[in-house]
């Protein structure tokens, strides 16, 4: 049997024959001149001079092979009690003929397209449709406000559209035209043209000349074949946050995509064509993208795609129900939605009344799983829980435990080990590799395999200076962590402005400046707070300009509405607090990671450099007002 160790060596020894071995699993219609070219450092190309296709390689090629009547999704909704199968064959038919409704909006090669929907069928028809043709799509998070819309309008220069009339939140019903038609308004790039998908919940009124039925185009549509594309073309955009309040446009190639994606099928989650694997999470995430759609389909697996929540839809059981009723072999979720799931049936009652016999694993990222979650689950459902941990960047996961290749021990705490292809070092402040034990900066030294993400949209420099600058040779993950003595990586914090909420990655620099736009603030910082269930939640502090009098509460309350108008629901933004001033370095640099920790009653080192001591108290006194500070 092959081991870990030995699996893992080789993938760093001789990266090139590892991946090519690995591109073997692809249908390539143009084989590659250079497995990796590395001619242009920091910009790595996979694959460079292949050509193949993305969609032939999820959809066409299965058909081909004998698995037209297998499901390739499985749709549950536990919002309309709605449930479809569609087989590969289906899958095919609806995404040639989705093919054929993009080309009749005149959208081709390298054109953009943005997919704003909720969790339907159709919003991964419409990823394989662009995929099929060579347009490049980029969805957004439904939970997204207009404005967040817009900013990835611009950036992507996307000409058309895919929507659907509604998403459905419990009890709330959300309508999408309202926000697609502010976004259309908000930004200066000129979409054409809107593809509309009317749901049975919440029909609408279309607008001629610029909306087309999604059901009636379907039906006039004319079957589209796959055409090859570069193995370098760009597949999506996923805009992520970073910084500031403009999002990054994490391109991801079709090459590299599908080999290290294909390959994690077997080797990190243990599947096998013809598994039920099921990612619950959302299609605007890298995890609906890779997991719910591009992965199992590569693979020839059946993905369920699922619309609802983990509690309350209708109760703590609907995990194991799906997992039931579907056969699922394996599940991937955010740690976040089984805390939700424990904290309303903390015995697991529920887990007896389902037949799990088929379910093998339990994986778990987006967030650090917290070692009480991971021994609840593993005691509860008594099958091996693994956390992985990845990015949006790499598209796939950097630490994990490889089932596929050999089950480690799990260490609570602990995303394992570095995943075959991810030279992980833990690099201190001069750049120096650190001893394990010690925590400092988790960084990639490049390449990264197939997957990793080439560039940024139409931002190259920002790519270098982000990323690869600081360390030279290395990708910055944006992570801090150590190893331990066995070589266990261990993923503790962000380095960055970046927040974790209920496995949804934020920028609290994006939050800040929605806040500085109200009119009466003058300066504000956004931390991220402890929070039991969503690991996180973002906390404002605000420092009024001269001279305003209105009460504090009604300006806070403002502040509140408007990072939920301007960034989304999904922000979870529920509390502000005015303070007279907020502690600084002499320097000027606002001490957010000090304030997180008095907020969270964490033990914390008074900076050496801070400007005024007193601030801290008046900060810690504020905190409390708004109930931190003191649990
Ligand atoms: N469209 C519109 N609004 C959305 C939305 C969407 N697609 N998704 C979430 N929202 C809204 C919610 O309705 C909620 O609004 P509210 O403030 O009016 O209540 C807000 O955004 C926060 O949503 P959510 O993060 O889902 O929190 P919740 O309190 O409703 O539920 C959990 C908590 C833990 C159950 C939920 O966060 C969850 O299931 N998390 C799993 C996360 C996940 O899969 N992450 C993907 C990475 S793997
Ligand atoms: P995203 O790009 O939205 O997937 O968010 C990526 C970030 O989420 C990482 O940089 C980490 O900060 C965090 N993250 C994801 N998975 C894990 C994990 N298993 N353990 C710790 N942090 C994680």
């Amino acid at each position: 049997m092959t081991t870990y160790e030995e699996t893992f060596r080789r993938s760093l020894e001789d990266p090139e024959g590892f991946w090519a071995e690995a591109a073997e699993d692809i249908h390539w219609t143009k084989r590659w001149d250079k497995v990796l070219d590395d001619s242009n450092p920091p910009f790595y190309q996979w694959f460079a001079g292949a050509e193949t296709n993305t969609c032939y390689n999820a959809v066409d090629r299965h058909v081909e092979l004998g698995r037209g009547d297998q499901a390739a999704f499985i749709y549950d909704s536990a919002m309309t009690n709605a449930k479809r199968v569609i087989t590969y064959r289906e899958l095919q038919d609806q995404v040639s003929r989705f093919a054929g409704v993009l080309r009749s909006h005149n959208i081709g090669y390298g054109d953009r397209v943005i997919i704003y929907m909720p969790m339907v069928p159709e919003a991964a028809i419409a990823m394989l449709g662009c995929a099929r043709i060579g347009a490049i799509h980029s969805v957004v998070f439904g939970g997204f406000a207009p404005q967040e819309l817009a900013t990835r309008i611009d950036d992507s220069g996307a000409k058309l559209i895919i929507s659907a009339t509604c998403g459905l939140e419990p009890g709330r019903t959300i309508e999408y035209m309202p926000m697609v038609n502010e976004a259309i308004e908000l930004a200066v790039h000129k979409i054409e043209n809107i593809i509309l998908l009317q749901r049975d919940e919440h029909p609408v009124e279309t607008i001629t000349g610029r909306d087309t039925d999604w059901h009636e185009a379907m039906a006039n549509a004319e079957h589209t074949n796959c055409i090859p594309v570069k193995a370098t073309d760009p597949l999506y955009i996923l805009y992520t946050s970073g910084t500031t309040g403009q999002p990054k446009g994490v391109v991801r190639d079709n090459g590299g995509h599908m080999v290290g994606l294909k390959w994690s099928m077997k080797n990190v989650y243990g599947m096998e064509p013809g598994d039920v694997y099921w990612a619950a999470s959302d299609i605007g995430w890298v995890v609906g993208h890779s997991y719910i759609v591009y992965a199992p389909l590569f693979h020839g697996c059946t993905s369920v795609m699922y619309e609802g929540k983990p509690v309350g839809t209708p109760d703590a059981g609907v995990f194991w129900r799906i997992i039931a009723e579907h056969n699922v072999a394996a599940m991937f979720t955010a740690p976040t939605a089984f805390r939700a799931i424990k904290r309303e049936d903390p015995d697991g009652k529920f887990i007896g009344a389902y037949d799990l016999s088929n379910f093998r694993t339990l994986f778990l990222a987006g967030e650090r799983t917290d070692p009480d979650t991971l021994k609840w689950a593993q005691q509860k459902l008594d099958r091996p829980v693994i956390d992985h941990w990845w990015q949006t960047e790499t598209g796939w996961a950097m630490g994990g435990n490889c089932v596929g290749i050999e089950m480690l021990p799990v260490k609570p705490g602990s995303p394992t080990k570095p995943v075959p292809g991810y030279d992980i070092q833990i690099l201190g402040p001069d750049g120096i590799q650190l001893p394990n034990g010690e925590m400092g900066i988790i960084c990639v030294k490049l390449p990264l395999p197939p997957s990793g993400f080439p560039t940024l949209w139409n931002a190259e420099q920002r790519y270098i200076e982000t990323y690869m600058k600081e360390y030279p040779g290395y990708y910055q993950t944006g992570d801090a962590g150590h190893f331990d003595e066995d070589g266990y990586i261990y993923v503790m914090a962000r380095t960055d402005d970046v927040i974790n909420v209920a496995g949804h990655r934020l920028s609290t620099g994006a939050i800040e400046e929605v806040i500085c736009a109200h009119k009466d603030v003058a300066e504000a910082a956004v931390i991220g707070v402890a929070d039991k269930l969503k690991g996180q939640l973002p906390l404002g502090l605000a420092v009024l300009k001269a001279g305003v009098n209105r009460p504090c509460e009604e300006i806070t309350s403002e502040l509140v509405q408007m990072v939920r108008n301007d960034i989304g629901p999904v922000a979870a933004f529920k509390t502000a607090a005015v303070v007279e001033r907020l502690p600084k370095t002499r320097s000027g640099k606002i001490l957010r990671a000090t304030m997180q920790k008095i907020a969270d009653q964490e033990e914390y080192k008074m900076p050496a450099t801070i400007e005024d001591p007193i601030i801290l108290d008046e900060i810690e006194f504020a905190l409390k007002k708004v109930g931190y500070a003191c649990r």
